[in-house]
């Protein structure tokens, strides 16, 4: 490896071209004597922190920029200041802005040769983008272990509800039906019948909630006999009239993507029934190879959707969201008073073929 001179030639050369770095790269280069006061910096730290190259030469202390060393959890410290050491070849730091914010940065930091009289250089990289990526990646993988735990305590209490309770009151219900073929007297012959409808409509009741909570054709014949069942009952409860049309191939889909448009399905649904004073509820499910589509609309009032959404306390929409999100899907809502409300939601197949893994499923 040759000198710095031979490479770079006459020693004029040099420093134009060591000028040229210092005030290209983007990273904040600032040089600091012994003190702490700030001697140069270059024009990546002046856009990093707002102040100028006057404001900052010759008047500011390091500590007027620095707010700490950043710990393992988040807080700042001024304990083993980087400014006591030699050299630190990585650690983080937050930096304050002219404007008083406050963010993180990767610094490093070296004591310059005996000759320099003490001064330090220290390197600093604005990190603010790449903690917000980890914190959404942290958050989205948070969102996506409830939604999961969720759905298994949902088919957990809907199995329970099913095979417990249910099997349990059909037990009575057959009891009673042997007592009623008794001789009996008349009141009591009442009582019992009373008691026979009643227990059939608890058994109704527990049947509705165990489907409510996860219809078990979801797990054993996939998303549109569910959605099939789902549309009967809302069709009955609430006197909408619902169609289903279906385009492309009929398959089964990975289990979370059939539970996330079952659910993003159910609550567009609900939401119409709720809201919409609605007549007909149409759906229109496209396998497009490369992405499910699915498309429910409503004739009802319909909404105004940015107001509702900001101003509104409700997690429906929020929910169908996060859910298709987490599968690299979206959900867009478009409504207008009374122009009816159109769900669209796409959900991006995954490219290395359908997955089965249904087998894991144990109803
Ligand atoms: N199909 C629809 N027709 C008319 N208004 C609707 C429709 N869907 C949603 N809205 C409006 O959008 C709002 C937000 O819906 P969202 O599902 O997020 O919350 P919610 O249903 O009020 O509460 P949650 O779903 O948490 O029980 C609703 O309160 C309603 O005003
Ligand atoms: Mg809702």
């Amino acid at each position: 490896m040759g000198t710095w001179k031979e490479e770079l030639g006459t020693s004029n050369e040099a420093i134009s071209l060591i000028q040229s770095i210092f005030t290209n790269v983007s990273d904040a280069i600032l040089v600091i004597d012994r003190d702490g006061l700030i001697i140069k910096v270059n024009a990546a730290l002046e856009r990093m922190t707002g102040w100028t190259e006057e404001e900052l030469v010759g008047t500011r202390h390091i500590c007027e920029i620095c707010r700490g060393m950043a710990t393992c959890m988040e807080e700042s410290t001024c304990t083993d200041c980087f400014f006591k050491q030699v050299q630190m070849p990585s650690f983080e730091m937050r930096l304050r802005t002219k404007e008083g914010k406050e963010f993180p940065v990767a610094a490093s930091s070296a004591q310059l040769p005996k000759e320099s009289n003490g001064k330090m250089v220290m390197i600093l990289r604005d990190m603010s983008a790449q903690q917000r990526a980890e914190k959404e990646r942290y958050q989205s993988k948070l969102t996506h272990f409830a939604i999961q735990a969720q759905e298994e305590e949902r088919k957990r209490i809907s199995r329970e509800l099913h095979d417990g309770v249910g099997q349990a009151l059909y037990s009575i219900l057959v009891g009673l039906n042997v007592v009623g073929q008794g001789n009996l007297s008349d009141p009591i012959r009442q009582h019992v019948t009373d008691l026979l409808h009643m227990t059939s409509k608890a058994m109704e009741e527990v049947k509705r909630m165990a489907l409510e909570l996860r219809p078990s054709a979801l797990d054993d014949l996939g998303l549109l006999p569910a959605l099939r069942s789902l549309m009967k009952r809302v069709e009955k409860s609430f006197n909408i009239q619902v169609e289903l049309h279906t385009q492309g191939t009929r398959r089964r889909y990975p289990a979370a993507m059939e539970t996330a448009l079952y659910r993003i399905v159910q609550e567009a649904m609900t939401n119409t029934a709720k809201y919409a004073q609605a007549s007909q509820l149409g759906i229109v499910f496209e396998d497009r190879e490369k992405e499910i589509l699915v498309t429910v609309v409503d004739d009802g009032i319909g909404f105004e959707v940015d107001k509702a959404l900001h101003t509104g306390k409700g997690l429906g929409v929020f929910g169908m969201k996060e859910r298709a999100q987490l599968l690299g899907g979206t959900v867009d809502i478009r409504s207008a008073p009374n122009e009816g409300t159109t769900v669209i939601v796409r959900i991006p197949l995954p490219k290395e073929g359908i997955e089965d893994d249904h087998s894991r499923v144990n109803r």
